[in-house]
């Protein structure tokens, strides 16, 4: 069997400096989401844990926010326009929250220009090692009832339909599938996580994984 070559892509936790870049695949991948993430603000919450995924050997030049600082307000003076800065490239992300014993995924976005290549894949691998790590029971999402590109990827990881929230989404008043785990450390899902990271493995290549 051929040696798996390794992947272009790793993952990491989130950082400050990627907020910006999450914004920007946050505005792409849910163009109605009213109000936006604060990513500065769940970066710091307690219950939650964001993931990047990054590829090696790219960067980008990232127009920061301008901030205005007292000085400007005193003056009444136009803040400078602050220097764009030289980042790494952030092709998708993942969060979850852990709420008594269970780790939710509470958003889960590739770039559109990367979709396809297993990286929301490996982002479900990450959000399932880091439930392990966390010792929580099962893994919990909610996913609009047209998703079923996401509903896919969400199968093939264990899984299955729970309930459903009458119009949750505000936008159109669409349904929101419940969907849930078996609990993680269960012989079948250990089986089931087993083969998948295998097959991934098999498939794309070995990926780098960093968790706090
Ligand atoms: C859902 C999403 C994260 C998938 O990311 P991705 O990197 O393209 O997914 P992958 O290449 O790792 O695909 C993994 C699996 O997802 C499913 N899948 C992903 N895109 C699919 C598509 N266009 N059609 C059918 N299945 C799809 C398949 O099961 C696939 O496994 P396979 O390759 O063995 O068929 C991505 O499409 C996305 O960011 N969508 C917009 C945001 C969103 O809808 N998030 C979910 C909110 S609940």
């Amino acid at each position: 069997m051929a040696t798996p070559t390794q992947l272009p892509y790793y993952l990491r936790p989130m950082r400050m400096e990627d907020v910006d870049q999450a914004d920007e695949i946050e505005h792409e991948a849910f163009p109605t989401l009213y109000p936006p993430t604060n990513y500065r603000k769940e970066l710091r919450n307690r219950i939650a844990e964001y993931i990047a995924c990054v590829q090696r050997d790219a960067e980008v030049w990232v127009q920061k926010g301008t901030k205005r600082s007292w000085t400007d307000l005193f003056r009444r003076r136009r803040p400078e326009p602050p220097e764009p800065a030289r980042e790494e490239l952030i092709v998708g992300f993942l969060g979850v929250w852990y709420m008594g014993g269970e780790a939710h995924i509470v958003t889960i976005a590739v770039r559109e220009s990367h979709r396809r290549k297993g990286i929301g894949e490996l982002l479900m691998i990450g959000a399932t090692e880091m439930a392990l790590l966390r010792e929580q029971q099962v893994l919990t999402l909610e996913v609009r009832v047209s998703n079923v590109n996401a509903q896919h990827l969400y199968r093939k990881y264990g899984f299955k339909d729970v309930g459903v929230r009458r119009r949750y989404y505000q936008d159109n008043d669409e349904d929101a599938l419940i969907m849930s785990t078996d609990k993680l450390t269960g012989a079948d899902h250990q089986a089931l996580f087993a083969r998948l990271k295998e097959q991934y493995t098999e498939r794309h290549g070995i990926a780098e994984r960093v968790y706090l």
